[in-house]
């Protein structure tokens, strides 16, 4: 006879690896799959929506969670009435209320149970991690947190989807400066745990060596910033606007450019994919992203089809000519320069770039 204690544990062990959830970003095969070893497409400044300067996205979070997007990118900046969301600075682009953002993931996780959603938080203003623990408590967020046991998290001891799933703690966040672990667990120190490649990128060569990391780039997840900017230099201040013109190719799944390109030179450098692919206007060509994240994560392309948003991309035209809209601009004190052949700039951004805010448009 089999003593009776081994065979409880047996049975233990079977019931916690089983997973409940049969459906996962979609796919029943990502439940079992570690949170670590899965690819998503991600929204660069992912509030930052409309046709302005300092705008990267068509569509609102709603719009970009039901088209597919699973990392949100956001930016965050103090205001008089509290930490905004906004693209270098308020007086250039301002994305609204942290947590009015938050409410609207909460909204969408609640009635989206199977899927993982991750948040990476910049803070270019190194506001303390306090500042954003009582925002995840008032915008309801935080009770759908993963909270990690440690700061760093080993590649092997990520959650799978479906565990995650099952917790019902679908939102991984992380924090890239000034994370704290004992006071915010649920803000995971993003460079303990994730590496980046270069940012504001104006050569469609990308590369995919480590730009930022406090660790060990084999040992991590990474994200790459699949966006080409174009720079411009403005009263001796450079500053950096997405690329309109090369959306085709930039969000394309292959060829020079493309995000496939992007990720065959990371393949060819790590041996292993992106954990995140961060876009502009993700929305200008159709499923492509998400054909290419499906297809490094070996699981069926999705069957709804992305349409481009009202913003930026439906307008863009083509070459020397295209143009920045002016619309997001009319806050400022009146007035407009034009700074190359069609791209004109409000004297609000002006005063903003010139006011030496400029140099981290990203
Ligand atoms: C987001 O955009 C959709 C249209 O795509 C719109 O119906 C919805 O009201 C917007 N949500 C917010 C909070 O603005
Ligand atoms: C945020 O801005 C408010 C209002 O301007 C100010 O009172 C507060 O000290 C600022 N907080 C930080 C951390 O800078
Ligand atoms: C990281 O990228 C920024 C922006 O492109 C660049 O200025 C900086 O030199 C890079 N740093 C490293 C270590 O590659
Ligand atoms: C991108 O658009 C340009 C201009 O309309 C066109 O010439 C080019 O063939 C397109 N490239 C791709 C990859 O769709
Ligand atoms: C997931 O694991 C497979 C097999 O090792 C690997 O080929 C793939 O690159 C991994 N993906 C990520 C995002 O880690
Ligand atoms: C912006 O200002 C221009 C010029 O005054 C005006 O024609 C346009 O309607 C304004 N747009 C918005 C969105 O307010």
């Amino acid at each position: 006879m089999f003593p009776s204690i081994p065979l409880a544990a047996a049975a233990l062990a079977l019931l916690s690896s089983t997973i409940a959830a049969d459906t996962c970003n979609g796919h029943a095969e990502l439940c079992s799959r570690l949170y670590s070893n899965v690819t998503f497409i991600g929204a660069h400044d992912s509030y930052a929506v409309g046709d302005g300067l300092a705008d990267n996205q068509d569509k609102n979070v709603t719009a970009q969670l039901n088209d597919g997007i699973r990392t949100l990118q956001l930016q965050a900046h103090n205001a008089s009435d509290g930490v905004h969301l906004c693209h270098t600075s308020c007086s250039l682009q301002d994305g609204g209320l942290l947590e009015d953002y938050f409410k609207s993931v909460v909204t969408w996780v609640s009635s989206n149970p199977n899927d993982v959603v991750t948040i990476v938080l910049t803070n270019p203003e190194n506001l303390a991690v306090s500042t954003y623990s009582s925002i995840l408590t008032s915008s309801g967020i935080a009770d759908y947190m993963y909270q990690p046991s440690s700061s760093q998290i080993a590649l092997s001891d990520w959650p799978t989807l479906g565990e995650l799933i099952d917790q019902k703690k679908t939102v991984v966040a992380f924090l890239d400066y000034q994370a704290d672990f004992t006071s915010e667990p649920r803000l995971i120190d993003e460079f303990s745990n994730m590496w980046e490649d270069a940012y504001n990128v104006v050569d469609a060569s990308f590369g995919c060596s480590v730009n930022r990391t406090s660790g060990s780039p084999s040992s991590q997840m990474y994200l790459i910033n699949h966006y080409l900017d174009t720079s411009y230099s403005l009263g001796g201040t450079e500053f950096w606007i997405p690329n309109q013109d090369q959306l085709n190719v930039t969000n394309s799944e292959s060829g020079d450019g493309s995000i496939g390109f992007h990720v065959g030179n990371c393949v060819s450098l790590w041996g292993r994919n992106p954990n995140h692919i961060l876009l502009d206007f993700y929305d200008a060509a159709s499923n492509s992203p998400f054909n290419v994240a499906a297809s490094l994560n070996g699981v069926s392309a999705p069957t709804n089809t992305v349409t481009a948003g009202s913003g930026a991309t439906a307008s863009v035209t083509s070459g020397s000519t295209a143009k920045v809209s002016q619309s997001s601009l009319n806050s400022s004190a009146g007035g407009e320069i034009q700074l190359m052949k069609g791209l004109w700039i409000g004297a609000g951004v002006m005063f903003a770039v010139l006011g030496g805010v400029g140099r981290v448009l990203m």
